[in-house]
């Protein structure tokens, strides 16, 4: 059953049906100022930091679910209704939610009475601008009551749901024209507040929840609205809101627009106050003004617009498939924006308050988004880098904010450091910047203890040759990739965190088949590169540690039929024919097959019929199966998930796309696009009841064979996924592969397609590239002729910036 469908021409989710089976949501910002938007107008918004500059509050994993957010409420005298259902409930005549690029708009349709919300936050603006639209489609004259709605967040969004006997206490606003500022400790230590317009004089107000509401009262019926009477109350302490009251008359056929700005402003220590305990608005009403009228809010609606059709016109694919391109064109590639932007911190399924910006987790999402903003990627690199220490380890995380390295987590994941040999390879290639290499980069945010960016690629190696384990294979550390299989942990106490306890690792044998898999790709980019550069001894250096490498993998790491995941502590196999539960594992057959191990021998083919076998399912390929139907003391977190779900057995479809790459290197596109047809959101539209989130967008993990409900998803928005996926497709699928000198053209398709499009733009040139399979192959380019010229090999020249080439691809 479906909920809605898409519009691919203007590019939006058309949601028809409020009752989707999970809320399903939107992103607003792209910089600093970010929302959350349902479909029937939950969520929140906050500045740069989820956790630290929460602006309004949301109440996560409550009854009903997605409760609090930016409401509408209107009485018109019969009923009183949102335009998005919730949180009023009132039957509507016709609902309909938009989710475009960053914005969205919910329209609801009630007793002839047309109101639709649009949301988005302008480029470069700190605030949120939503435009009311209200039309009477009747033959009446209709007066309305319009109440809006914002509760805010006492900043620290931890801190607001917990410290009850200071909250309480600590609220203040100030009300002026029709301008409602929240200035909650500004007469402290903070040099920000908050605020919510309108573009009308208001005929009312109300600040404080309590009265709002009435204290025993629901989102569903503020005592106000019901009574249609604002009551202009000033919050002191408790729980402050924002509720403009305005009175709207339409005429029949009239409509009118009203403009609400929700906005934060910082000001310089000295600069706070107009007069005493009065703040200084002047940057408030200055963005205000920006907004001040539907047309300049349409205007800059367009310019968002304008902005996504750059970016998303980097790369366009024509296919015989609608579902893909839609994917790759359209929402594949914001989903990688989203995470660009959120990394795990903001969703329906992340509080905004758990992480800050994962080290593996950003080096990956860079790949899905760096040939959309390159610049952005560049930064983004330096800043993950800069939490690196002087032996290659890193912080497992960092505080956006602050930039700095988060302490409870520490650090200790041993894949950690190769991931950043992904994401700076991934920049240059894309953007031929090789002065990247040279930046001067701290260790662990040290002012004086710059290395060069090169250097921290070279520690970062070394890092794994540094922490080899007696068979050869890299030490696992607190985790690889897997965050669940705790190889040092040993944990019987549940107030223990598995992520960062580590009871035993003293002598500890625990090796990682993924790491060292890992090791070997990442490896001979990092060696390529260093040829590229001319650094030709550094470059034999890590070839022999490769080398190395991919012998104790051949030695240690084979299990006849798969590679084996990992060596516990003391030195047992995981992901062995030997265990009697886990005896395969995704990921190092993934990074293996990946790094074409044993190709020549036939184990790369060989390991791939043994996943298909025994951890392909209807719904994508499992972690690992058998499932775990205990707890193990030694493998940790990942045995304290019920059989099929997460790490334990679900379709994490982050590694779904490692196997799909796998199998492009063994040539056999049948299977490379079977799999990723399996999790792609737009092909598992149809069964959105069962699927349950977004159609649009992937999620982390979708309940595999063994699960109660096998082919329910969950965590959609903030994951891996969404970068892996689209290098799969992209990159290894359609074969178009940005390398050092020019565009390599290597497609691995099923053999029925018969060739399909792409318009690559790439270092200011741009390649309309044609591919042909009239003989029905999988992999392998007989024949390109650029600007009707034939080339030698697979990889089109350089274009000089502003030209544009035809390329013919004959399969
Ligand atoms: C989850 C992992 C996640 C980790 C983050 C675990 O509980 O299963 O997917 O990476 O938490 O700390
Ligand atoms: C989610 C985490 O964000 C990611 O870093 C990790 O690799 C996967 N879970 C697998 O555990």
């Amino acid at each position: 059953m479906k909920y809605g469908h898409f519009d691919d021409n203007r590019r939006e989710y058309v949601i028809t049906n409020p009752r989707t089976p999970w809320p399903w949501i939107n992103y607003l910002g792209n910089e600093d100022f970010f929302s959350l938007v349902s479909n029937t107008g939950g969520g929140y918004s906050f500045y740069k930091d989820a956790k630290f500059r929460r602006i309004t509050r949301y109440r996560y994993n409550n009854v009903p679910m997605d409760s609090g957010g930016k409401y509408f409420y209107i009485n018109d005298g019969e009923s009183v209704w949102s335009p998005g259902w919730k949180p009023c409930k009132t039957e509507l005549d016709s609902y309909e939610c938009r989710h475009g690029m960053n914005y969205s708009t919910i329209k609801g349709v009630k007793n002839g009475v047309e109101a639709e919300a649009l949301y988005f936050v302008p480029l470069k603006t700190w605030a949120e601008v939503q435009k009311l639209t209200l039309r009477n489609t009747t033959n009446e004259v209709k007066k309305l009551k319009i109440f809006s709605f914002v509760e805010w967040c006492l900043w620290n969004a931890a801190t607001d749901m917990e410290n009850f006997q200071r909250n309480f206490s600590t609220g203040e606003v100030e009300i002026e024209d029709s301008v409602i500022y929240h200035k909650t400790e500004y007469k402290e230590r903070r040099d920000h507040f908050a605020y919510y317009s309108v573009n009308e004089p208001m005929q009312g107000f109300d600040t404080d929840r309590e009265t709002f509401f009435g204290l025993y009262n629901g989102f569903d019926e503020p005592q106000t609205v019901l009574e249609g009477a604002p009551r202009n109350s000033e919050a002191h302490g408790w729980s402050p809101i924002a509720s403009h009251y305005v009175e709207v008359t339409l005429q029949p056929g009239e409509s009118k627009d009203l403009v609400y700005v929700l906005g934060y402003v910082e000001n310089a220590q000295d600069d706070k106050w107009e007069s005493k305990n009065i703040i200084n608005k002047t940057k408030a009403k200055a963005t205000i003004a920006r907004f001040d009228t539907a047309e300049k809010v349409d205007v800059a609606l367009e310019e968002l617009k304008a902005y996504w059709d750059k970016l998303l016109n980097v790369f366009t694919v024509k296919t015989s498939e609608e579902k893909l391109d839609r994917m790759v064109n359209i929402w594949n590639q914001y989903q990688c924006m989203i995470t660009f932007c959120f990394s795990r911190s903001a969703s329906f399924f992340e509080s905004g308050i758990g992480r800050g910006m994962g080290f593996r987790d950003s080096n990956q999402d860079l790949v899905g988004f760096v040939h959309q903003i390159p610049e952005r990627a560049r930064e983004r690199i330096i800043d993950i880098a800069s939490t690196q220490f002087p032996d290659g380890g890193c912080y497992h995380q960092y505080q956006p904010l602050t930039k700095k390295g988060n302490n409870e987590i520490g650090q200790g994941f041993n894949d950690d450091p190769m991931w950043l040999i992904l994401g700076t390879t991934a920049y240059i290639k894309e953007s031929g910047d090789f002065t990247i290499l040279d930046e001067p980069v701290p260790f662990d945010n040290e002012a004086g203890s710059e290395v060069s960016l090169f250097h921290h690629l070279t520690v970062s190696f070394d890092h794994v040759v540094n922490n080899l384990g007696p068979l050869g294979l890299p030490l696992s550390g607190r985790a690889d990739w897997n965050d669940c299989l705790n190889l040092n942990c040993f944990s019987n106490d549940p107030n223990e965190s598995f992520q960062t306890t580590e009871n035993k690792s003293e002598g500890s044998q625990a090796q990682s088949l993924m790491i060292a898999g890992l090791f070997v790709v990442y490896g001979r980019d990092y060696v390529e590169l260093c040829k590229t550069i001319g650094n030709f001894a550094e470059a034999e250096r890590a070839q022999k540690h490769i080398d190395a490498m991919v012998e104790a993998i051949k030695l240690n790491g084979w299990d006849g039929d798969w590679f084996i995941r990992a060596y516990d502590y003391f030195g047992n196999k995981i992901g062995s024919k030997e265990n009697e539960e886990g005896k395969i594992f995704i990921e190092s057959n993934g990074w293996c097959t990946m790094a074409g191990i044993g190709l020549e021998e036939g184990m790369v083919a060989k390991a791939l019929d043994s996943v298909k076998e025994r951890l392909d399912c209807e719904h994508g390929i499992v972690l690992n199966n058998p499932p775990f139907t205990k707890y193990y003391i030694e493998y940790g977190e990942i045995s304290s998930y019920p059989p099929g779900y997460k790490e334990n057995a679900g379709i994490f479809c982050h590694n779904n796309p490692w196997i799909i790459i796998g199998e492009t290197v063994q040539g056999r596109g049948d299977r490379a696009w079977e799999y990723f047809r399996k999790i792609c959101p737009s092909y598992t539209e149809e069964i959105s009841e069962l699927h349950k989130v977004e159609p649009y967008v992937y999620a982390q993990m979708i309940a595999g064979k063994d699960a109660f409900k096998p082919g329910e998803a969950k965590n959609s928005w903030l994951t891996g996924t969404a970068a892996w996926n689209y290098y799969a497709i992209t990159q290894y699928i359609l074969g178009i592969q940005p390398t050092y000198t020019g565009l390599r053209i290597e497609p691995c398709i099923a053999p029925e397609w018969k060739g399909f499009q792409v318009t690559r733009k790439f270092r200011g040139a741009t390649y309309e590239i044609e591919v042909r399979n009239p003989n029905g192959a999988m992999k392998g380019v007989s024949s390109i002729l650029v600007d009707g010229k034939r080339i030698e090999g697979n990889i089109i020249p350089l274009m000089p910036a502003g030209a544009s080439c035809k390329v013919e691809v004959l399969m």
